[in-house]
This record gives structure tokens, sequence and C-alpha cells, in this order.
């Protein structure tokens, strides 16, 4: 297996996934960039096709989970729901402890199958409206915008939604995945490391960041507003949300991609407005922090995504959930590989000085 679970080089703004530039993985299926993940190499045509027929067959849920789903409070934010799900269903697998290889690649086939799902059903019925059960002859993206609209999904936005969760799936030791990696350490459950996962992608410096962004551009509305925005902001010491980020100090390559296609979705909408706002808001970020006071703060992954969310009518309550629905193949790439160490992870005490 490939050593490298992913390689970023936050100063020419390189990311490789096992060795694979992410712009040459940006075309392919998700199951497929998610069995190199898990696996360590890209599948030839029957192995993917045997990958998804397994995560199609598991992506159902049964009643009791729709109890638990009915029963979350309607009002919170999708990933509450999620985490509380997805230590609900836990205790159903007949793996769940069973920490052999065959034993977790049986429970990350059933949970990166199941989390869009459970995702789905607790936004339809938070809306009103009944689930929809998934369709096995969906991709993972297109699935769960059916699952969420009751509809076919529109093409393009079914290649964005895929896109997205590629985009989202990995990158190498953030917040999300070292909580994982260190649940995973103590040789405790793979849905128990997810959960971990889950609770700590949910802060706004973090995945929570994408559905601030979705609330700063209704509250700018318009691309005139979004000089006075970024220089009250700056004048006020505040983190705009959707820029900046710990390893890369050049453009994120992610945001790139996102950007190219939140103007293709603008564009084929016929509605500039939402992308408008955003370049308005990037081109003041840029020339203010990193023209003028030489700060290395570009646009995230989570500035154009939020865009995208606008256009495709997601609200913010789901933005987060479902960055946890790509990046659910990363963590558990990453535990599989810290099962194998069987190491606990324990820094000292003056280590997060550091952080
Ligand atoms: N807006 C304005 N200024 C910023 C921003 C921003 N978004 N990000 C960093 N800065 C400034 C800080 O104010 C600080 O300035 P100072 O040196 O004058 O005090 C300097 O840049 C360094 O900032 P830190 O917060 O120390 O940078 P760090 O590497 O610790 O943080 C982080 C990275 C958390 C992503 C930060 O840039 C941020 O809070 N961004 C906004 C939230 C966001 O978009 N998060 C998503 C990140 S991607 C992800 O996790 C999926």
């Amino acid at each position: 297996m490939s050593k490298n679970i992913c390689f970023i080089d936050g100063l020419e703004g390189i990311l490789k996934y096992r060795d694979v530039d992410i712009n040459e993985l940006i075309d392919l299926p998700y199951d497929a960039v998610s069995y190199l993940l898990i696996r360590g190499e890209l599948p030839g045509k029957q192995e993917l096709a045997e990958y998804s027929a397994r995560l199609h067959a598991e992506r159902g849920i049964n009643r009791e989970v729709m109890d638990i789903i009915r029963m979350c409070n309607l009002n919170i934010d999708a990933m509450e729901a999620l985490r509380t799900v997805v230590s609900f269903i836990s205790q159903f697998d007949p793996d769940l402890n069973d920490n052999s290889q065959e034993g977790n690649m049986r429970k990350a086939i059933r949970l990166i199958a199941v989390v869009p799902t459970i995702v789905a059903a607790y936004y339809r019925t938070a809306n009103g409206k009944e689930p929809v059960p998934p369709d096995p002859s969906l991709s993972h993206g297109a699935n769960f915008l059916y699952m969420i609209k009751g509809i076919k999904p529109d093409p393009l936005e079914a290649e964005i939604m895929e896109k997205d969760f590629i985009l989202s799936a990995e990158h190498e030791l953030n917040a999300s995945t070292f909580s994982s990696r260190v649940t995973a350490s103590t040789l405790s459950d793979l849905y128990s490391a997810v959960v971990s996962g889950l609770c700590t992608l949910k802060g706004p410096l973090h995945g929570g960041a994408r559905a601030e962004v979705m609330t700063m551009l209704e509250e700018i509305a318009s691309p005139e507003n979004a000089e006075m925005y970024v220089l009250e902001k700056i004048k006020k010491r505040e983190k705009i949300m959707g820029f900046g980020h710990r390893v890369y100090k050049t453009y994120d390559p992610r945001g790139t991609i996102f950007k190219q296609l939140s103007r293709r979705l603008a564009e084929v909408k016929g509605d500039m407005r939402w992308y408008s706002i955003a370049e308005e808001i990037e081109n003041n970020v840029i020339r203010e922090l990193v023209e003028k006071r030489g700060k290395p703060i570009y646009p995230n992954i989570d500035f154009y995504s939020g865009v995208i969310y606008k256009y495709m009518e997601i609200p913010p309550q789901l933005a987060t959930s479902i960055f946890a629905i790509g990046r659910i193949s990363g963590w558990i790439a990453h535990c599989f590989d810290q099962y194998e160490k069987k190491r606990i992870i324990r820094p000292r005490i003056f280590m997060l000085d550091e952080c």
C-alpha cells in the first residue's frame, strides 16, 4: 500500500491522495476515490463495480433508526443529528468490536454508505417531509441530492455534488482526522472513531465555516456591499469565514476547483449574484490582507462551496454534514493506518504549544 494517504504542499498549493493529484481525481466517481483512500490504490473496473455494489446495497436505514431521527430536536444542525444517529446505529453492527481487517472493511462500507441516508432522512423529517429511500442506481452524489429533494437531480448539480464529496474526502492530519486517529489509537471501534471526527468537524474554525460563509453571503446581499463588509471585519480584527488555512499559504487547490464549479453553475443558472458577491469578497480580501498586509489569507475549501450551496438551495444547516459525507472515507483510511500501528497517541502537554 502506498505510504502517503495524503500529501499537501501548502506553499505550492498541491494536494494528492495516495500520490495522485486532486486534479486527476476530480472527474472520477466518489466511490473510486473512496476505494483509493481506503485500499491504497485506484480500483480496476471490476473492483470498482464490486465496491460500488456493496456501498449501494448498504444505504438503507431500519425503522429503529428512523424512530431515533424523529426523536431528534428538528431545529438542530444536521451534524448534531448525524453524530447522535451514527453512535446509535453502532449497536446493530454485528462487527462492532471486530477490529480485524475484514471486520473493519465491512464496517467502513456500511458507514460510508449509510451516512448520506441519515443526513437526508433527518433533513426531510425536520422539514415535515417523508424520507426518500436511497436509489441504488444512482451515484453517491446524485443519490444524496435525490434523497434530499425527492426528485432525480439535475445532471450538473449531481456532478458537482460528486466532486464536492471528492474534494472533501481527505486532508491529512486536520483537526477531525486527528480526533478520529486518537480514538482509533486506543483500539476503540470504527464507529467511535467516526463520531470523534464528526464532533470535531462541526466547529466553525473547521467544517462549520461553510455554513458561516453562506450566512455571510446573505448578509452582504449584493456585490457593492462586499468591500465595506471586508474592511469592517478587518478593522474589528474578526476572521472572514472561508479564508485562511493552517497549511496552505497560497490558493487552496480545492478552493480553486470549487470556484470554477460555482462559476459554471452560476452561468448555467443565468444568475451571477452569489458568485459575484463571493468574487468581490475575494478581491477585497486579497487586496487588503495579502497585498497590503502581506498575510497569506486565500479562499479555502469552504468559501466557494458555500456559493455552490446557495445556487443548489442547500440550507446552511446541511453544509457541515455534507462535508462529513465526503470526509468519512479519509477518516477511515487514517483509522486503518492507525489500527496497523497498534500504538496509542499520547502527546505530552508541551507539544500542544506548537499547535
Ligand atoms: N480572516 C481574517 N484574518 C485572518 C483569517 C481570516 N479568515 N485567517 C487568519 N487570519 C489572520 C489572523 O487574524 C492572524 O492575524 P495576526 O497575526 O495579525 O493576529 C493571522 O492571520 C494568523 O491567523 P491564525 O488564526 O493564527 O491562523 P491559523 O493557521 O491558526 O488558523 C484558520 C487557520 C483556523 C483556518 C483561520 O485562518 C480561520 O479561522 N479562518 C476562518 C475560518 C475558516 O474558514 N475555517 C475553515 C478552514 S478549512 C477547514 O478546516 C476545512
